[in-house]
């Protein structure tokens, strides 16, 4: 039997660290293989391609080159890592995948669906996330709860609150496009809550 594909979605500070341990501990429970891998990167080359994308010295580079690279990242995660492990039977959790492209590049940078939709469908033709945990949290909020981390911002964690206001937008959008497929998370709830509610989007959508 295929592997199940899980992937973790939200906006700055809403909280997927504490998720993905959720997450992990769900399946471990029973008994399940998985393996974790993270976008952009994934791979020793993709985590170059992520070195370059969330360097802020790189500064501001054109939003279709931004998408091309976080899909030619992408192409290398899918092909080496996440496609055979879901050939094995192994579930994949995914911190980040093609959502956050139609969240950051089409909804943040304004490309709108389309050039994601066409880059989805030359870079992962058959595969798509069985279930898609969107931790979903009021743009100010997450924003707070970043300010303590160390080491500075990088490159999308400095950007403007109206373009992470059209990334968590972008996000809800597809939630609400493919209810069967995505669980919004409010993430402003307590940890013990939220964990809660993702572990019951997890028995209902996995088990
Ligand atoms: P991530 O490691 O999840 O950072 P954080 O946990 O701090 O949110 O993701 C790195 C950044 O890359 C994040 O700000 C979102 C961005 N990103 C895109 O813009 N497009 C994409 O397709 C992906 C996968 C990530």
């Amino acid at each position: 039997m295929k592997g199940k594909m899980i992937c973790l979605e939200g906006g700055e500070g809403a909280g997927k660290s504490t998720a993905l341990k959720v997450v992990t501990g769900w399946l471990e429970a029973r008994g399940r293989r998985s393996l974790v891998t993270r976008e952009p990167g994934g791979t020793p080359f993709a985590e170059k391609i992520r070195k370059l994308l969330l360097d802020p010295q790189t500064g501001e580079i054109d939003p279709v080159t931004e998408l091309l690279l976080m899909f030619a990242a992408r192409r290398e995660n899918v092909v080496d890592v996440i496609e055979p492990a879901l050939a094995e039977g192994i579930d994949v959790i995914c911190d980040r995948f093609t959502d956050a492209s139609y969240a950051y590049q089409g909804g943040g940078r304004e490309l709108g669906p389309e050039p994601v939709g066409v880059l989805a469908g030359l870079v992962h033709p058959d595969l798509q996330p069985d279930l898609v945990l969107v931790l979903d949290v009021p743009v100010d909020v997450g924003l707070e709860r970043i300010k303590t981390r160390r080491g500075g911002p990088d490159r999308f964690e400095g950007s403007r609150m109206a373009f992470l206001e059209r990334v968590r937008q972008a996000y809800l959008e597809r939630a609400r496009a493919h209810p069967d497929r995505y669980a919004v998370i409010d993430a402003t709830l307590t940890i013990k809550e939220v964990a809660a509610a993702i572990r019951q989007s997890l028995e209902e959508r996995l088990a």
